[in-house]
């Protein structure tokens, strides 16, 4: 099918009530692995590259990697940047071809944030690319992006039409309690906020820091309005535990790295599957 775009694999999620998995990925087997976990559930998916991830493999190499995935499936698969602070890096990506970017300028002021992100938008148009933002700063460890419990901030509703509405963007982050990495202690979630913020925009909404919440609580934001759920360090440990595993099962004979590596496959899939029945987005991929 090839690459699918953010704002075609987000349109219509609110309205029918489902919100599309947008998992991390850092090499091969994780990607494919997330993959066909949607496959399998015949679902839209949202492979997400971070910054150190795109470091590591390489853009082009991500971009390649993914559009070929992409290419040998029958369900819409959207290539994003996530958590980009870096312009300059965002446009590369643009031009390698990835159909999606997140630019974080949540740390800056809020007209900066306002400007930077209209920007982006500008440029991203060019290529048909979708762009996502953030409002408020969600905690919590995402790679190089350390947001410390003191400075997380809560997205304001009143800043909410104003952003979306001059910058254009394609979805918008929220900030209502969710954290990045393994949860110290169990979320407490401001759905009162969430509700606020979608009663005033119609742009999919998107939840941060999906690993380790409650399966009714998401379910309760897709409800109130959330499109997007990303999940990162979930896979990141199940990757680790598959490779783990593998080298344990296996004699020390044993040289085929993809006795090794090749259950991450399977292993994320499972997860993913799991995820994308909460999200509700089972069986959507013909909507895209
Ligand atoms: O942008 C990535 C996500 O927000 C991942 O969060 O690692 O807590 O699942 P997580
Ligand atoms: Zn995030």
């Amino acid at each position: 099918m090839g690459l699918a775009t953010l704002k075609e694999v987000l349109a219509g999620t609110r309205a029918m009530g489902y919100a599309v998995g947008a998992f991390n990925f850092n090499g091969y087997e994780d990607a494919q692995g997330i993959v066909e976990g949607a496959v399998a559930k015949n679902a839209p998916v949202i492979v997400m590259a971070s910054v150190s991830a795109v470091k590591y493999i390489g853009l082009r190499q991500t971009a390649g990697l993914v559009k070929g995935i992409a290419e040998s499936v029958n369900i819409p698969v959207c290539l994003h940047l996530d958590h980009a602070t870096d312009v300059a890096l965002i446009k590369e990506a643009v031009k390698a071809g990835f159909t999606s970017v997140m630019i974080d300028a949540s740390a800056k002021d809020y007209e900066t944030n306002i400007r930077e992100t209209k920007a982006v938008v500008d440029f991203a148009r060019i290529y048909g690319c979708s762009v996502e933002a953030e409002l408020g700063k969600v905690g919590g460890k995402e790679e190089n992006i350390v947001v410390a419990d003191a400075s997380a901030t809560f997205t304001d509703p009143a800043d909410v039409t104003r952003f979306v509405e001059e910058t254009g963007i394609d979805a918008l982050a929220v900030a209502i309690g969710t954290v990045h990495g393994f949860y110290k202690a169990d979320p407490k979630l401001d759905f009162e906020r969430l509700e606020k913020i979608a009663a005033l925009t119609s742009c999919p909404l998107v939840l941060h820091g999906g690993t380790g919440v409650p399966v009714e609580d998401f379910k309760r934001c897709v409800k109130k309005g959330i499109s997007k759920i990303n999940v990162g360090t979930e896979l990141k440990a199940t990757f680790s535990d598959a490779v783990r595993k593998a080298v344990a099962a296996n004699p020390e004979s044993e040289f085929d790295p993809r006795k090794y590596v090749g259950p991450v496959k399977q292993a994320c899939a499972e997860v993913v599957k799991g995820k994308i029945d909460i999200f509700g987005c089972a069986g959507k991929a013909w909507r895209v």
